[in-house]
């Protein structure tokens, strides 16, 4: 069976493709054939060794996969031969809220991920994939989906429909986000620094959008476009040099989900701008396999494609990474596994 394997900080070049040897599946464990993988900042940050975990032998890389399932071990209750699924980014998350035990392992962060043509995973970190859903759409779930999901549903001050959602640049996260948003009828505003990647997020529906290059002070078009309220939530992934323009964004009793830094981080927030508008910060880390689990239901009622720009094969898993890292994707980059 083939893998990709990496020693986190080695870069993109030292993802290599091996042999990777078999084992016997152990009590509670599942063999999946991997269909379709999708690629996240994240998978960047473990090639260049800024991750936030430190580990000094290789991994197979990547948190997001989807497959089927070839043979269950001993004791396998919830998942049986044949069942389609994606993988929770955290495999020890099964549900409610996040807890030191429950993130204790991340895929393809800390220990093996789903970079590979077959992998081995306890049953409980696994979810099942809608019939409707293919393997490519199920691989942006785990991490992309299951963070926008997270942030807009779960760890938002009761948001309705009707209510705003702002999104930071195009990629995975923040479109999957405009795709959800849209979905259940909250107005979608995003920026990019793209001309052309904001028309096309006006085709999916976003209801405004704002080129952050010429509009350096994006904050006051934000405010603008909502007649002075801001923003109900804003999915906060630019770090350093947006989190107090992200916050400046906010409605009154807003929440501002804090889930990355694409431009590094670090920086000062001043506490004065969250109390007398009664805005919330919020970490956002992923989420659980029960958000996995809501997320593809509620995209599959919803009849939400997620934007795929492009499908690398397995054999291209380099050129797959350095077109995610020159940025130039709109939505998920995908590698798909076999045929
Ligand atoms: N906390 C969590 O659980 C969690 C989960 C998932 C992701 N993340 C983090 O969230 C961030 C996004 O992840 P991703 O996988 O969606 O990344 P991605 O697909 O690589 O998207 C990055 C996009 O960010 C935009 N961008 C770059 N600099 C920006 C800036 N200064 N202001 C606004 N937008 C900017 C660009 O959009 P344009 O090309 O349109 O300008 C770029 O395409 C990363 O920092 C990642 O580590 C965190």
């Amino acid at each position: 069976m083939r893998a990709y394997q990496i020693l986190p900080g080695a870069g993109i070049d030292g993802l290599q493709s091996v042999d990777y040897p078999d084992r016997e599946l152990g009590t509670g464990e599942v063999r999946v054939r991997v269909r379709a993988v999708s690629l996240n900042y994240r998978d960047l940050m473990v090639a260049s060794g800024n991750y936030l975990v430190n580990v000094d032998e290789s991994i197979i890389p990547c948190s997001d996969g989807a497959g089927e399932v070839l043979a269950v071990g001993p004791g396998v209750s919830r998942i049986q031969v044949g069942d389609r699924v994606a993988a929770s980014f955290f495999p020890y998350w099964h549900d409610g809220p996040a807890a030191p035990d429950k993130v204790r392992h991340a895929l393809g962060g800390d220990i093996d991920g789903m970079l590979a043509e077959e992998v081995i995973l306890h049953e409980d970190a696994l979810a099942r994939i809608p019939a409707g859903m293919s393997f490519i759409d199920a691989s942006t779930m785990p991490c992309a989906g299951v963070t926008a999901w997270n942030a807009i549903f779960e760890s938002s001050n009761n948001i309705r429909p009707g209510d705003t959602v702002l999104l930071l640049g195009t990629g995975g996260v923040s479109v999957l986000g405009l795709q959800l948003a849209k979905a259940a009828g909250l107005q979608a505003i995003i920026t990019s620094s793209s001309d052309d990647k904001l028309a096309r997020a006006r085709e999916l529906g976003a209801a405004h959008t704002i080129n952050y290059r010429t509009h350096p002070e994006w904050q006051e078009e934000v405010l603008r476009v909502t007649g002075g309220t801001g923003a109900h939530v804003v999915l906060e992934v630019g770090g350093q040099g947006t989190v107090n323009r992200s916050i400046a964004s906010a409605a009154m009793g807003g929440s501002i989900a804090v889930i990355g830094g694409v431009s590094g981080f670090g920086g000062e927030v001043n506490p004065a701008s969250l109390l007398a508008s009664a805005r919330r910060l919020v970490g956002i880390y992923v989420g659980s396999r029960t958000m996995l689990e809501k997320v593809m239901r509620f995209a599959d009622g919803a009849g939400l494609q997620p934007v795929v720009d492009r499908v690398f094969p397995f054999e291209e898993a380099q050129a797959a990474y350095r077109y995610m890292e020159s940025g130039a994707h709109f939505g998920k980059v995908v590698i798909a596994v076999g045929e």
